[in-house]
């Protein structure tokens, strides 16, 4: 958890815009909320490297230096964490690591620095490399495994390269996050196409390591954000809930000098941190139900007949396991408000039979029990974030009926069927 420049500045930030960050997140209980990384992203390093091979900071924005910011940073309970590319330049053409990745590591370290993001821009041609993408991150992996066999010190390393070929499959190998996808935008259809994208990836994520969806656009609306966003209250509550229960990381990517307490509300959602933070389950939330076919979960590869081939249509019906309880989040992909239900026994977390306590982690309390079903109005491209704990056995007025009708029987053999209450 933490934060990240591009977002809210782009390339256009300074040591002091970096320090109010931090200052108000300290304030507003970010920072104990869990958001401690502060990732200067592209555009802080003087063009070129210094006649030695090491990286220089940019002397305009950070007059007194890395290493002076760093440790007001730290008095805020915050830690500076650095932004490299792989290749020669990073995307915004300044230097890259490639050819230096212990140097640069070092440079870090003195700087305060034990976190890494690692863009794709300007990589080598083929002759040089021998390499594919997944080659290409390695030089770092083995520079950071050096530089820990020396120090001790791990850097984290968050991989960027947009989700090109299958990082979710071997990223686990070299680092600790991947990125799934493009660079998320502060508009709806953006936040619901990495949704999309996602839910085709969840079972990548667990302790060993995270599907990034991205920098979070929440505080990015009326205008604020770099491009400027427009995000509406429901929406950004939606991308929020999203991004933690899919265990992505949570980095902050607004300027919060000029967001709204909406925004403080949202980024400090305990109840949807900890369970992003759970330490006995690593796993993300999966969809049990598509929601706007007969399909339980959309496959891109069926036909658009069978499944509408629409990233702006994420699944909308999902579960998944925490310390805290069987976790749902029912998100209504649609343009308008919408009533929207499903049978318990859809999740394969919870029983038949049973009846459950449901707790809202956007209301923050016990808001009824369940019974076979649950139901609740949403408006468009709302959310809702449950924890569903058991109550006990269901009311014994549904005694001799199922859940799941299909072929559940008496001890006589008789079919139960039809039934309704499944
Ligand atoms: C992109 C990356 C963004 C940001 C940007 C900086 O490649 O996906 O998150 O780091 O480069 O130029």
């Amino acid at each position: 958890m933490g934060y990240d420049t591009f977002n809210g500045f782009a390339g256009d930030y300074n040591a002091s815009d970096v320090l109010i960050q931090a200052q108000i997140m300290s304030e507003r209980g970010l920072v104990d909320a869990g958001y401690t990384q502060f990732i200067l992203d592209d555009f802080n390093l003087e063009a070129q490297r210094n006649a030695t091979g090491y990286i220089v900071a940019n002397q305009t924005r950070f007059p007194n230096g890395m290493p002076a910011l760093s440790k007001q940073m730290n008095a805020l309970g915050v830690q500076l964490a650095a932004y490299s590319d792989l290749g020669y330049k990073t995307c915004g053409g300044f230097p890259g690591s490639w050819g230096h990745e212990l140097q640069d590591l070092e440079t870090w370290y003195s700087w305060g620095m034990t976190y890494l993001k690692l863009d794709h821009c300007y990589f080598p041609q083929d002759n040089i490399t021998q390499e594919n993408i997944y080659g290409t991150y390695t030089p770092m992996a083995n520079a950071i495994a050096e530089f820990a066999a020396r120090t001790n010190v791990t850097f984290i390393f968050s991989l960027c390269e947009w989700g090109l070929e299958q990082p979710w499959v071997w990223g686990k190998q070299l680092g600790q996050s991947w990125r799934i996808d493009n660079d998320v935008k502060p508009w709806w259809s953006s936040i619901a196409t990495v949704i999309t994208q996602a839910s085709y990836q969840y079972w990548a994520t667990d302790f060993y390591g995270h599907n990034d969806m991205d920098i979070l656009e929440v505080g990015n609306t009326n205008g604020i954000g770099n491009p400027p966003g427009n995000l509406t209250y429901e929406e950004s509550k939606s991308h929020f809930t999203a991004w933690a229960l899919l265990k992505s990381p949570l980095i902050i990517g607004t300027d919060l000098t000029k967001v709204s307490n909406e925004t403080f509300t949202i980024l400090g959602n305990r109840d949807l941190i900890k369970i992003n933070q759970d330490p006995n389950v690593g796993t993300s939330i999966t969809p049990f139900r598509w929601g706007n076919n007969s399909f339980k979960v959309g496959n891109p590869n069926y036909p658009a007949v069978y499944w509408p081939n629409n990233p702006a249509s994420p699944a909308q019906y999902w579960s998944g396991n925490s310390s805290y309880g069987v976790v749902i989040m029912i998100l209504n992909t649609a343009n308008q408000a919408q009533n929207m239900s499903f049978a318990l026994a859809e999740s394969w977390l919870l029983k038949a039979g049973r009846q459950y306590e449901v707790y809202d982690m956007w209301a923050h309390r016990t808001v009824g029990t369940a019974v076979r079903s649950w139901s609740v109005t949403l408006p468009a491209h709302g959310v809702s974030a449950l924890l569903l704990n058991d109550a006990g056995a269901e009311p014994a007025w549904l005694n001799g009926t199922c859940a799941n009708q299909y072929f559940c029987s008496a001890p006589n053999g008789s079919l139960i069927y039809p039934n309704a209450f499944s």
